[in-house]
Formats: structure tokens, C-alpha cells, sequence
């Protein structure tokens, strides 16, 4: 799939009633055959009823029951699986087409993404990046390379593109949504200027303000005000609520006036700005399809774990008593458990075999907070099938309950920074106090988890298709709170 061919922007803004896949059309001529049939297959009917009702019973008291009792872990709990009867319940999403600059062409310019380096690598391919074939053979077998990719941290808003231009929800008639979906690639249209500190704040803001100097004069969002559209921030919420002018950091976007009622997916959100919504980090894995799952969820849960833990990290030479600077030391002194990756000295940030293999080889990986609270590692960590330790309560409390258990103790450790630093606890004792039998049981509801914290790669034929990945459940949380601002409760 090509992001920017033009069939994928065939909707140009206008309705399109040929666009309507063919299967609906299938599906609205077996409906007529049926209705005229209708006297004839009145029995049928009946008994097709009565029977849905009675699985629908059925599977109602077998949720009940297993969630009262102590978590049984099977490979299927945490997956939800969209059964079609629901299919798009909370309303449809139209995709915006932006004028080139607030999107396709920051991919255009990759070399002026950054003043550092080149982006050109880490937003390609729609946003997932390079194909991680280094990763076949040593580390992972050939057959379960696929779904990997050496993706950018900060190409979620690409990623959100690509999977919203045929996202199963989608509408390409603006009178038919019920959310507006405006792929302005926020972050990286900002990112040179945040990463230049002889920058101004104007310069900082310019982007945003030219952006929403475009919106306000479009129809559907003055009917609104932005009430009903979202964007999708691929940086850090922080970043774009500069609050005064002679700040350093980060731009004022999410503070400008006509900021006030769009709702905002990001990676880390604000926790009490009711418009911010979190969504998981992008890792590497992008399942295809439902095989992609299974067959990693299997790789990951018999996998051979030769140590107790694992740190992967850089220090951060400017902060004082800088947290990971110590985890690292530790991880170095008790080498004989704890498998050390220094970050400083191989290149981690778009993922690389080393980061996956320690992953890999550890039961326990140790997630201090990153530059922000939050920290992508942590998925890299999960996906792996390692168990996070935490030292921040808020490293994914208050942020990713959409996409993980909402009971970090049945999946993670928490373990605080402070007894650490002052050596009142160790690490490696706390960790050999858990059984073979709990860290199977946190290993599984991490497994479980996968499919909701990866994000697809969209494909031609999905079977993930009816699997929610981060972005079905992000987006759908947006189309919950729409409806449920005008009134709407669906559930
Ligand atoms: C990368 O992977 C995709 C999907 O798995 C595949 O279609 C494509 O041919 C691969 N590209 C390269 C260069 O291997
Ligand atoms: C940083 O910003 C300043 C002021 O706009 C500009 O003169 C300079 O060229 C920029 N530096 C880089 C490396 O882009
Ligand atoms: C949108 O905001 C403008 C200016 O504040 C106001 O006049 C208008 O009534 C608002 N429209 C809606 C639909 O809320
Ligand atoms: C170490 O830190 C913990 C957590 O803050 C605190 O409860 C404890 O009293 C400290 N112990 C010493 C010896 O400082």
C-alpha cells in the first residue's frame, strides 16, 4: 500500500458514492434475496435467533464467571475480537486531505526533519520504517521476522495515516461521521525547531498556527468547533504546551485558543486534560494477521530466558544522580543475573537485534522513566515477553489502561527509585522472590497483551483484521467520548 497514490486519496474531500466496498453490496443483495424469501424462512429465522441468544448467554456468564475467579491465563483472554454484528457501533471516521505541507511533504524534506540526522530512514515505509531482516536467524528465526520493522518512536502520526486510509470504520462522506480525522503530522512539523535551541517560540509555534489557520475555515469544523475531530500527536503531550514565551521547550499548540476541544491521541498524555488520549509507543512489531500473532505469542512464551534481568538504556550525563546511570551500574555489578545494554554505546533508538535479544533473555526487564514519565522501552520490553519492573507510578499508570491489564501488579513489579538509590533494597533479590509459577503467570498476561499494544501493518487481506490493535482501540475511545459528549452512551 502507498500512502500518497492517488487511489488511497480517491474521497478528495467530496462524497463518493462508488467508493462503497464491494462486499456491502454482496451483503445488501443476500439481505433482499432473504426478505422476499421471508415467509418461507420464518422458522429459520426464529431458530437462528434463539440460538445467537443462548451463545450470546453463553459467553456473558463465561466473562462473568472467569473474572470473579483467579486469572486463569489462556492465550485468548485478552484479545478482543470485534464480532461484526458490532462493527463500527460507535459511528464512522472521515480522514481529512490536507494540503501537502502539513504532512506529505515533511516525509518529502526527511532530511530537514531533524537538524542532526537524516529522517529519511525512520519515516519511511508509511511510517513502520526499515524491514528488521538483520533480526532473521541469530536472535529470531526467519519465519517470525515479517511483522518486524525498525520503527521510529516518533512515527505514530504517520502510522495513524497509513492505518485510518482503510480502517474498517471509515466513512468518505463527511455527513455520515461521526469523527473527523485530521492527519496533520504535528510532531514532526515541530520537531527541527524543538531540536534547535537557538530557535524562537514563534518559530516553535508557526506550523500549529498555520495548520489551524487552515481548519478554522473548513465547513465541518465550524459546524463543531472541533468538538468531533482529532488529531494524533506523535510526540509526548508536553511537548506542544509551552506555557510561556521565554521557555526553552516545546511548542504552545495544544494551549492556542482554537486548541480548546479537539481531542488528541499521543504517545504520553496530560493526565488531567480530558482531551488527551494515550496510545502505546510504536515498537517494532506490525502483525500481518492473526498467524503473526499466534505464532510470536508462541515464540515468546516457551522461549528460553537465561537471565533474571535485563537494563537497556543510555545515561544521561547532564542529570544529576541520573537514575539509569545507576541502573546500568547495578545491572554491571551483578552481571552473573542481569544482562546490561548500554545505549550510549550501540545505537537503540529504532530498535536493533541487540535490544530484541536482551529482551528476549531476560524474565524481568528494568523501566525507569525515560525523558518523559513514559518511556517506549517499556513496549519493546513486552513485546518480548520480559516483565517490566517500574520505579515511577506513573511510568504507565494513568496512561495505557485502554491497551493493558488495568492491574499492573498481575503484569509488572514495582519496585521505588528510592530505595534503590539509598540501597535499602535490591533488585535482584526482589526479583528471585518471585516463583517460576508467578512469572509464568505475568509472562502470560503480558502475552496476552501483545495484539492490543502493536499496531498492524495494514495488508490487502487482513484475517487481524477483527483483532483490535492499539490504533482500533485508540480511535474507538475517541468515538466513545464524542458520542458521549452529545449525549450518546454506547456500550
Ligand atoms: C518488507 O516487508 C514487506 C511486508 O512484510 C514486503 O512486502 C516487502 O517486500 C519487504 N521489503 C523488502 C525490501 O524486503
Ligand atoms: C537553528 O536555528 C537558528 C535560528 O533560526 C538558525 O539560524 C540555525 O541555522 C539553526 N540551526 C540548525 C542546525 O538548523
Ligand atoms: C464556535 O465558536 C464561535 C466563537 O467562539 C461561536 O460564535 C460559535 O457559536 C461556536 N459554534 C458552535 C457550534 O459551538
Ligand atoms: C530508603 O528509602 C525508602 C523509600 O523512600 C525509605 O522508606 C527508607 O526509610 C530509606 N532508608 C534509608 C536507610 O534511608
Amino acid at each position: 500500500m502507498r500512502l500518497f497514490s492517488k487511489s488511497s486519496f480517491q474521497d478528495k474531500g467530496h462524497i463518493n458514492i462508488h467508493g462503497k466496498p464491494k462486499n456491502i453490496i454482496h451483503l445488501k443483495k443476500a439481505m433482499t434475496f432473504v426478505k422476499s424469501h421471508f415467509s418461507f424462512y420464518n422458522f429459520a429465522w426464529f431458530l437462528i435467533i434463539f440460538l445467537l441468544e443462548i451463545l450470546v448467554t453463553l459467553v456473558f456468564t463465561s466473562t462473568t464467571t472467569r473474572s470473579s475467579s483467579p486469572p486463569t491465563t489462556t492465550a485468548h483472554e485478552f484479545l478482543s475480537i470485534d464480532h461484526s454484528e458490532e462493527k463500527c457501533k460507535y459511528g464512522k471516521v472521515y480522514v481529512y486531505e490536507l494540503p501537502p505541507m502539513f504532512n506529505k511533504e515533511l516525509l518529502e524534506n526527511c532530511d530537514d526533519l531533524n537538524p542532526w540526522k537524516s529522517q529519511c530512514a525512520a519515516v519511511s515505509n508509511n511510517g513502520f520504517g526499515p524491514n528488521a531482516t538483520s533480526l532473521a536467524g541469530t536472535v529470531v528465526p526467519k519465519e517470525l521476522t515479517p511483522p518486524w520493522y525498525w520503527t521510529n518512536l516518533f512515527a505514530g502520526e504517520i502510522i495513524f495515516h497509513t492505518r485510518s486510509l482503510n480502517y474498517k470504520c471509515r466513512t468518505t462522506e463527511p455527513e455520515s461521521a461521526t469523527a473527523f480525522y485530521v492527519p496533520f503530522y504535528a510532531g514532526l512539523a515541530v520537531s527541527k525547531y524543538l531540536l534547535n535551541l537557538s530557535s524562537s517560540a514563534r518559530d516553535r509555534d508557526a506550523p500549529c498556527q498555520r495548520f489551524l489557520g487552515w481548519i478554522k475555515h473548513q465547513p465541518y469544523w465550524k459546524k463543531s468547533n472541533g468538538s468531533d475531530h482529532f488529531l494524533m500527536l506523535g510526540r509526548s503531550s508536553w511537548d506542544f504546551r509551552r506555557a510561556r514565551d521565554d521557555d526553552i521547550w516545546g511548542t504552545s499548540f495544544l494551549r492556542m485558543p482554537l486548541m480548546k476541544q479537539m481531542y488528541r491521541l499521543t504517545i504520553e498524555r496530560h493526565l488531567t486534560d480530558p482531551l488527551d488520549v494515550s496510545v502505546p509507543y510504536p515498537s517494532g512489531f506490525h502483525p500481518n494477521s492473526l498467524s503473526d500473532i499466534r505464532k510470536w505469542q508462541e515464540f515468546v512464551r516457551t522461549r528460553d530466558r537465561p537471565n533474571l534481568f535485563t537494563f537497556v538504556g543510555g545515561k544521561r550525563g547532564y542529570i544529576k544522580n541520573d537514575f539509569r546511570a545507576l541502573l546500568l551500574d547495578i545491572c554491571y555489578k551483578e552481571s552473573g543475573s542481569c544482562k546490561a545494554l548500554d545505549c550510549g554505546k550501540i545505537p537503540c533508538l529504532d530498535g536493533s537485534s541487540a535490544v530484541i535479544e536482551a529482551f528476549l533473555d531476560s524474565d524481568f526487564c528494568l523501566q525507569p522513566r525515560g525523558d518523559s514519565v513514559t518511556r517506549r522501552s517499556t513496549f519493546d520490553c513486552m513485546l518480548a515477553g520480559s516483565i517490566p519492573v517500574f520505579f515511577w507510578e506513573g511510568t504507565v499508570g494513568g496512561q495505557y489502561e485502554l491497551f493493558m491489564s488495568n492491574e499492573p501488579e498481575s503484569f509488572s513489579v514495582f519496585i521505588h527509585r528510592n530505595e534503590v538509590r539509598n540501597g535499602t533494597t535490591s533488585i535482584r533479590k526482589v526479583l528471585e522472590g518471585y516463583s517460576r509459577e508467578d512469572i509464568r503467570r505475568m509472562r502470560d498476561k503480558v502475552i496476552d497483551m501483545i495484539p492490543r499494544i502493536s499496531y498492524a501493518f495494514p495488508g490487502n487481506e487482513r484475517s487481524a483484521n477483527n483483532i483490535r490493535d492499539a490504533f482500533d482501540i485508540g480511535v474507538e475511545e475517541v468515538l466513545r467520548r464524542i458520542n458521549s459528549q452529545k449525549g450518546i452512551m454506547i456500550n
